[in-house]
């Protein structure tokens, strides 16, 4: 399979943090680790960047989850990727993520996720693939309606879903238009990313980089709509509702959700007979069983 031509190669990947929303799994485990329901949390993340059609990726996390944060996803020559690693020593806001991410991103549009974020459904490949040709000069959010706008960055749109001001955490939401934690900027966004204050709870908000692009015009929000689930999985609880819907998709439909070795072979970044070594390489279990099942689908190595 031919890997679907894509105009931003570059992403990062947000997993830092103490995750003290979670303590205490946190205590020993970075968040980003902890399972949703067959697989780490970060491979949700990680196969939206691989199925935005990035291939290189610099996965940002504390130092002291590095070692463990390296041994999950190795170097990504696995799935044909190559992930670098960097370091963020004290969790000073997602924009302070681009800053230590600002050799790897170079002078090249890019794409943004949070190690938290999982995203799912319809049509969202063709969504991502429109946000990376418009990020050539702009920045493109993704926004969906929740019922408490106050946690997250809220966004209002004028009546052609153009976004007239954007906001982090408002007391008083304008919308119930939540921000996700997915994002595309142009190659601007660290040279505006160098210019922010820090906000009043002493971080680089994201919130105010996407500011920056909207009252420069060069903002482009789409919304998720009804067939596309979102989840900021940074609560126990969200983690819970979001390994469920793993399950009931996975198990209903035999369909897998946020398979590295599956994605990485349907968009050509590895051959047939390197997916049958990966799965061949894998303790028998129930990941390994799913992916042995698409031998009926892909055939034989030639
Ligand atoms: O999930 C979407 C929301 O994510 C957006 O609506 C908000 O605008 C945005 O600020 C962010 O809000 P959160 O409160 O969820 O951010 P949190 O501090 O939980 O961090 C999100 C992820 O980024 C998490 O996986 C940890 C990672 N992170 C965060 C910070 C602040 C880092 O790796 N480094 C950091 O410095």
């Amino acid at each position: 399979m031919a890997a679907p031509k894509s105009s931003v190669r570059k992403g990062v990947l947000l997993a830092g943090g103490r995750g003290s929303r979670m303590f205490p799994l946190t205590r020993t485990v970075n968040k980003h680790l902890l399972p949703v329901f067959d697989k780490p949390l970060i491979y949700y993340p990680l196969t939206t960047l691989i199925l935005a059609g990035v291939q290189e990726i610099m996965v940002l996390s504390d130092p002291r989850d590095l070692g463990s944060m390296r041994e999950a996803l190795g170097d990504g020559r696995q799935w044909g990727l190559t992930i670098h690693y960097g370091s963020q020593a004290r969790p000073g806001g997602i924009a302070e993520g681009l800053l230590v991410a600002a050799d790897f991103v170079g002078d090249e549009p890019f794409c943004l996720i949070l190690g938290d974020n999982i995203f799912y459904g319809r049509e969202f490949i063709s969504l991502l693939h429109q946000a990376a040709d418009e990020a050539q000069s702009r920045a493109v959010i993704f926004t969906q309606p929740v019922a408490d706008p106050q946690r997250y960055g809220v966004v209002k749109l004028d009546s052609n879903g153009k976004p007239l001001l954007i906001v982090e955490k408002p007391a008083d939401p304008p919308s119930n238009e939540a921000v996700t934690g997915l994002y595309f900027y142009d190659r601007r966004a660290v040279g505006f990313a160098r210019k922010l204050a820090p906000s009043r709870r002493g971080e680089l908000e994201i919130t105010d980089l996407n500011r920056v692009y909207l009252e420069a015009g060069d903002l482009i929000a789409k919304r998720l709509g009804r067939g596309l689930v979102w989840f900021d999985a940074g609560t126990p609880q969200n983690l819970l509702l979001a390994a469920e819907l793993v399950h009931v998709i996975q198990a209903r439909q035999r369909t897998g959700i946020a398979f590295p070795e599956e994605i990485a072979y349907r968009q050509g970044l590895i051959n047939l007979r390197a997916f049958y070594a990966l799965v061949d390489a894998m303790p028998d279990g129930e990941y390994r069983s799913y992916l042995s099942s698409l031998r009926d689908e892909f055939g034989p190595a030639a």
